[in-house]
């Protein structure tokens, strides 16, 4: 069964009670014209330039050199205070070549964006998202990270059912996630899908460093709910999902590309996990919108 979104919201900068009540109940918020289609332009050809600048080669390169794990999670964690390229795994071979050419091979570019592009970090430190934040009851609200999904056509990879806590977790936990669709987002394309209310419902997992390795550890054996909720946001539509609230977005089997740029935010107040995959050095300390 398709449940329809139980109410959507028109921004006109202020955080009003019943988008409280809303994101109370339902652990998501969907916001449209939350942004102009100037502005997502603006942030899609920033997104574009960023993968012009992509050096593939030395990427594949780096990977092969090094052996895949060990490479991959380096890059990986590295990427918490850089701006770092991501490929679908449908673009590349066995060896990492690209199968596509790059503007149509990365399936995510992150985790810094709003810290080190300028243009990010104009629409990320604004004061909409300062409003929005603190609307949803982040007193010291941080960001943590940032990102652009790409969802390519055809091949734009599904990403399965989780929390967002699992991998952003303080205590008590804070982590919100703030998702901006800069194209349309459809249910063609791969748009995300939530399971209304279930935010309530306990964290399942936390993705932890271990000191040698990343892990997936089991807190809760509740099982998932089914996401039934299809977010279908068109351009410039800003989604709100709690940190507990299951979601998952589908494969993008469609010849339109999906793009979306998601922040994930924690107050600074909260004890943020010293064993998050996500560390920030002293010099990188985190700033407060
Ligand atoms: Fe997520």
């Amino acid at each position: 069964m398709v449940n329809e979104i139980p109410t959507r919201f028109n921004w006109s900068g202020i955080f009003t009670e019943s988008m409280q009540g809303a994101y109370r109940a339902d652990g998501f918020l969907v916001i449209d014209n939350f942004a102009s289609h100037e502005t997502c332009d603006k942030l899609m050809n920033q997104s574009d330039a960023l993968i012009e600048g992509f050096d593939a080669e030395a990427h594949r390169v780096a990977f092969s050199a090094t052996g895949q794990t060990h490479a991959a999670s380096d890059y990986f964690k590295n990427s918490a205070t850089d701006i770092s390229f991501f490929l679908e795994e449908e673009a590349v071979d066995e060896t990492g070549n690209l199968l596509k050419k790059k503007q149509r091979a990365v399936n995510k570019i992150g985790h810094a964006l709003h810290e080190l592009d300028p243009v990010f970090s104009d629409f990320s430190y604004s004061r909409d998202i300062r409003t929005l934040a603190r609307g949803v009851g982040l007193e010291k609200p941080s960001m943590i990270q940032s990102m652009v999904i790409c969802k390519q056509p055809f091949i734009g990879g599904e990403v399965n059912t989780h929390q967002d806590s699992t991998f952003l977790y303080t205590e008590p936990e804070t982590c919100v996630g703030f998702w901006i669709a800069l194209e349309d987002a459809t249910q063609e394309n791969g748009c995300m899908w939530a399971a209304a209310g279930a935010h309530l419902s306990s964290l399942r997992q936390r993705f932890r460093n271990n000191g040698s390795q990343m892990e997936m550890i089991t807190l809760s054996e509740e099982s998932m709910p089914r996401c039934n909720t299809p977010l279908s946001a068109p351009k410039g539509t800003l989604v709100v999902l709690h940190g507990r609230l299951p979601h998952h977005s589908a494969p993008n089997r469609s010849a339109e590309s999906r793009y979306a740029y998601a922040m994930h935010l924690v107050d600074k107040e909260a004890n943020y996990a010293s064993d998050n995959w996500l560390q920030r050095p002293a010099e990188f300390s985190l700033k407060h919108l």
